[in-house]
C-alpha cells in the first residue's frame, strides 16, 4: 500500500459539509424500518467516539505526534457523522432523541477498559500497533458497512449521506491500515496484536450497544450472497497485514451470533459487557 500522506489529509479534514444535503427530501421517500435500526445504532456508535478516544488518550499513542494529528482531526470528522445521522434519523420522522446511556458518569465496565487500557500501554510500547490494527479493522467493518446500508436501504437522500460519510471511513481505514502494516513488521509487536484481536476483538459497538442490536444489524447488512462477500472482503483485506494471514474476524462471528439465528432476536447470549 502507498504512504499516507498526513499533510494532504490534515489540510482537508473538516466537518461533512450539511447543506449539501437535501433534507427537505428525505420524507420523500420510504425508508424501511431495519435501515432506520441499523441508522440508530450507527449514530450512537459515531457519537461515541469521543468516550473511545478519553481511554485512549492516557496511552503512549499519543506519544507519536503523526498519530496525534491524525486522532485531532479524525475525532472531528467522527463527531460530525454522528450529527449527521442524527439529522437524517430527525428528517425522516424518526428523531434519535435522549440516550438512556449516562454520559457524565461512565459505566464500571468502561473505566475498568480505561484502566486496563492504560496499564498495557505503559507495560508495553509497541501498543500502538494494536491500537492503529484495531482502528483499521473498526474503520474497514464501519465503511463496509455503510456501503451495505446504501445498498439495502436504498433510499436516495441517504445514500448521498452515506457517501460523503464513506470518503472519510477510506480515509480513517487508510490511515490505521498504512500504520499497523508497518508497525507490525516488528514479530513481537504482530505476535501481541494478533493474541488481543483473537481474545478482544467484535464488531463496533460491542460491550456499548446490546447485543441483539449488533446481531440485527449484522443480519440486515451482511447475510444473503452479497452481504457474506463484503463481510469475507474485510476478513481479507486484514490479513494481508502481518501476522494476520489466518486471523477470524466478521465472516466467523457472523456464524457465532447471526448466521444461526440465536443471536437475532436477542437470543441466548445475552449481551457482553467485555
Ligand atoms: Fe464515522
Ligand atoms: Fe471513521
Amino acid at each position: 500500500m502507498p504512504a499516507f500522506d498526513l499533510e494532504t489529509y490534515v489540510a482537508r479534514s473538516g466537518a461533512l459539509d450539511l447543506s449539501a444535503i437535501a433534507w427537505a427530501d428525505v420524507p420523500r421517500y420510504a425508508l424501511p424500518p431495519e435501515a432506520v435500526r441499523t441508522l440508530r445504532y450507527m449514530q450512537d456508535v459515531e457519537s461515541h467516539t469521543i468516550v473511545y478516544l478519553r481511554a485512549l488518550l492516557a496511552t503512549r499513542a499519543i506519544d507519536d505526534p503523526e498519530v496525534a494529528t491524525f486522532l485531532a482531526c479524525w475525532l472531528y470528522e467522527e463527531t460530525f457523522h454522528g450529527l449527521a445521522l442524527d439529522r437524517f434519523l430527525a428528517a425522516a420522522g424518526h428523531p434519535v432523541g435522549p440516550r438512556p446511556r449516562p454520559h457524565g458518569r461512565e459505566p464500571l465496565s468502561q473505566r475498568l477498559e480505561a484502566g486496563a487500557t492504560a496499564m498495557l500501554s505503559r507495560a508495553w510500547p509497541d501498543f500502538c500497533a494494536v491500537h492503529m490494527t484495531w482502528g483499521a479493522i473498526n474503520e474497514l467493518t464501519t465503511l463496509t458497512g455503510y456501503r451495505r446500508l446504501v445498498t439495502v436501504a436504498r433510499h436516495p437522500v441517504l445514500s448521498d449521506l452515506l457517501e460523503r460519510i464513506m470518503l472519510d471511513e477510506s480515509r480513517h481505514f487508510f490511515f490505521y491500515y498504512r500504520q499497523a502494516e508497518i508497525r507490525l513488521q516488528r514479530p513481537g509487536a504482530a505476535r501481541v496484536a494478533r493474541l488481543l484481536v483473537d481474545r478482544f476483538w467484535g464488531p463496533v459497538g460491542t460491550g456499548v450497544q446490546p447485543r441483539e442490536e449488533l446481531c440485527f444489524l449484522a443480519h440486515y447488512l451482511f447475510s444473503g450472497e452479497e452481504g457474506r462477500a463484503a463481510a469475507r472482503k474485510v476478513d481479507e483485506t486484514i490479513r494481508r497485514l502481518p501476522g494476520f494471514a489466518t486471523v477470524r474476524l466478521l465472516e466467523a462471528w457472523m456464524d457465532r451470533f447471526v448466521t444461526n439465528g440465536i443471536g437475532v432476536n436477542g437470543g441466548r447470549h445475552g449481551h457482553r459487557n467485555h
